[in-house]
């Protein structure tokens, strides 16, 4: 019997519902089960869910469940996080989102689940570190959105200087997914042409002086979300189930994830967004870019940033 592909999301808020709905859209498991404290919510979310089944390419099946949903499952997302208020800063839900991913982390092992953890609580590469030290699973199970929601931005903010479409432009955000992250423009693509080329051949649609105001606004676009809405989440939504996607069907995809380093890129025990092998097997591969010294001098910093954390969860 072909065993049926089963996602947990703890979390049934606006993040875990959307990530839910998402998957649902792209048919991408066979079996999705909701987790909330509130139960009553996370129940109302799977109701409304499977009235929307009729209409998707495949059937599936969404359910509240528990922690004993997670023995069978090959994937658990953790989207549970303490609330970010006002300051606009990830960081500040460090301490009640590291105990809000321990215990979750905790009960899913505790119920035999070994399969992988995403992580998308923030701040979410400093959780996802948690996870992984909690779990005692292999790092390479663990992975956490990271910066792929801010590579996308990137994506779409280039686009809009160069009018091509997002998909065309080959760009990462690396490093923590918040104020320290960086971009190696160095590595930008658009169809295969160097950034830099490009600005040179057509000094009307872009220059170097806007990567600052482009890198700025990248920062920025969650809170000019969070601000107007109180969170955002079709964004991460779509990226978390690109992961869970990859690792469902060992696509063997590069996406910018937080992952384990160790001795990569000269970092040794941070979890942090670098380019990275996606597949059935979880994380096979970090793909070692090369940046410029200033661009490489970015990144150090910004793990040294996160694992100054370390020592608070
Ligand atoms: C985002 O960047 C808030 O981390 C979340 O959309």
């Amino acid at each position: 019997m072909i065993k049926k592909r089963k996602v947990v999301i703890v979390g049934a808020g606006n993040v875990g519902a959307s990530t839910a709905f998402c998957m649902i859209n792209q048919g991408i498991c066979d079996e999705i089960v909701l987790i909330d404290m509130n139960t009553e919510r996370a129940k109302g979310e799977t109701l409304d869910m499977i009235h929307s089944i009729a209409f998707m390419n495949r059937n599936m099946e969404i359910k509240l469940g528990d922690y004993t949903d997670c023995k069978d499952a090959d994937v658990l997302v953790i989207t549970a996080s303490a609330p970010m208020g006002k300051e606009n800063d990830r960081l500040v839900a460090l301490k009640s989102s590291s105990k809000i991913v321990t215990s979750i982390v905790s009960s899913a092992i505790e119920n035999g689940f070994d399969g992988f953890i995403v992580v998308v609580s923030n701040p979410v590469d400093i959780m996802t570190y948690v996870a992984y030290k909690v779990s005692g699973l292999p790092a390479n199970q663990i992975i956490g959105s990271g910066t792929l929601l801010d590579s996308a931005r990137l994506q779409c903010h280039i686009a809009d200087c160069i009018d091509v479409d997002p998909k065309s432009i080959h760009a990462y955000v690396l490093g923590e997914h918040g104020d320290s992250e960086m971009i190696p423009w160095s590595t930008v693509r658009v169809g295969g042409k160097d950034i830099y080329q490009i600005i040179k051949d057509n000094p009307t649609r872009m220059n170097e002086g806007m990567f600052e105001s482009i890198h700025e606004a990248v920062k920025k676009d969650g809170w000019e979300i969070f601000n107007r809405k109180g969170n955002t989440c079709y964004g991460i939504a779509a990226s978390t189930t690109r992961i869970v996607r990859a690792l469902m069907f060992n696509e063997s995809v590069v996406l910018p994830i937080s992952t384990y380093l160790d001795g990569q890129y000269g970092q040794d025990g941070v979890f942090t967004s670098v380019p990275a092998i996606l597949d059935a097997t979880g994380v096979k591969e970090v793909v070692e870019i090369e940046m410029t010294k200033g661009e490489k001098e970015q990144f150090d910093a910004s793990c040294s940033h996160l694992q100054s954390f370390y020592k608070e969860v």
